[in-house]
């Protein structure tokens, strides 16, 4: 018995001594827990991140594509909208969306605040128009008492809505993953063909686009880089941002983070499971055709970086008054 484990550390030593130098000189690094500056926006926030009275129907909420049980995702290929219409892209993780060099596949706002009054107004989403959206808000005593707590004044308007969803969700990060205990040196955070899917991962060039605190989030990548991607998703990416037709297929490099939980993958949702999706991106983006011993590996890899989720308490939210225009949901 002794001689096995002899022989079995004297196997992994030389592995974890050339895949383990200092933390600080890896690509990824740890998540940072979140600090909170005002917990009576987070507060607010987190209610109108659940009020699905910003929606035309006053059934959509941002939880309902953003499910924060579920990953922050719906877990769906595309979005389910107003009145049960197909959404034409996947839905992303809100989950540590705050470290993302902007918001959206394709970039097209700049931060969660610009990206969270979008929804609210879009036909085939939430359907509603921010001054609806605003009037049901202020015909509610709580929320104009609560808006003034945090905001100095009870005036309701969009920007502060979206101020307050922001600050929520920039509260939504998930340290403590088993890979970022790794990081800081805990050697036993991870197994051994974790660690081994880490080092393919990192030697075969994914952290080339797939790096950082959120091992993504930082880019904007062609999807189909050495062989094109077929798809029928009409998405042009970037393209659609800056008219440039050489950006035509770049993406956002999507965060890793919890890609365990944020199934289906890609942009259009087209990857059924992390399989599948690590075997499209080493042929595309990296020319590699991996064994399924090695994929398997990468796929261990990344079920390390699911962390800590967000613990949300479901908030109450203040009733509708007389005064508020009733919800049409058909
Ligand atoms: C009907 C489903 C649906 C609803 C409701 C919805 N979203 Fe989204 N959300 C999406 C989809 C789909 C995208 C991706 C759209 C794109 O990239 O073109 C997205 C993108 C985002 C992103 C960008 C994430 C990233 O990595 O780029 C954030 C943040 C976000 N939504 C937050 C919200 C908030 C806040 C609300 C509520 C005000 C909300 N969403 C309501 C479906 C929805
Ligand atoms: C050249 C940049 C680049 C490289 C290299 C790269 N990726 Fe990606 N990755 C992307 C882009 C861009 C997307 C989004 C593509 C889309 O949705 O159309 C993506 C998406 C993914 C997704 C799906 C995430 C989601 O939420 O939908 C996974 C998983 C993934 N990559 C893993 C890997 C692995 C494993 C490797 C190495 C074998 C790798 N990537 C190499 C750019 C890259």
């Amino acid at each position: 018995m002794k001689m096995t484990l002899t022989l079995l550390a004297g196997v992994l030593l030389p592995l974890s001594l050339s895949a383990a130098p200092a933390a600080a000189q890896e690509p990824i690094s740890p998540i940072r827990a979140a600090v909170v500056k005002s917990p009576a926006k987070v507060e607010l926030g987190k209610k109108l991140y659940f009020d699905p009275r910003l929606s035309k129907s006053g059934f959509i909420s941002c939880n309902s594509c953003h499910n924060l049980a579920m990953g922050g995702t719906d877990n769906l290929k595309t979005s389910i909208g107003d009145r049960w219409q197909q959404g034409p892209i996947n839905s992303p993780t809100v989950l540590n969306s705050s470290l993302s060099l902007a918001q959206f596949w394709d970039g097209r706002a700049k931060d969660l605040k610009e990206q969270a009054g979008g929804p609210i107004a879009n036909p085939g989403e939430m359907a509603f128009s921010h001054s609806l959206a605003v009037d049901v808000l202020r015909s509610i005593p709580q929320y104009r008492a609560e808006f003034r707590k945090v905001f100095g004044s009870d005036g309701v308007d969009i920007d502060r809505v979206t101020s307050a969803i922001a600050a929520f969700e920039e509260t939504l990060v998930t340290p403590n993953a088993r890979f970022d205990k790794w990081l800081k040196g805990d050697k036993k955070a991870i197994s051994a063909q974790e660690l081994a899917g880490y080092v393919l991962f990192r030697d075969s060039g994914c952290v080339a686009c797939h790096n950082g605190e959120a091992v993504g989030g930082a880019s904007f990548q062609k999807m189909g880089l050495i062989e094109p991607y077929q798809t029928r998703n009409p998405a042009l990416g970037r393209a659609a941002v800056t008219g440039n037709d050489a950006d035509r297929f770049n993406f956002k490099v999507p965060t890793l983070r919890n890609v365990e939980l944020t199934y289906p993958y890609f942009h259009d949702g087209e990857a059924q499971t992390l399989e599948q999706a690590v075997d499209v991106m080493g042929r595309l983006q990296l020319g590699k055709r991996f064994t399924d011993d090695e994929t398997a590996k990468i796929v261990a890899f990344l079920k390390t970086l699911t962390g800590d989720q967000p613990r949300v308490t479901l908030p109450v939210l203040p009733p509708s008054t007389n005064a508020t225009v009733p919800p049409k949901p058909f």
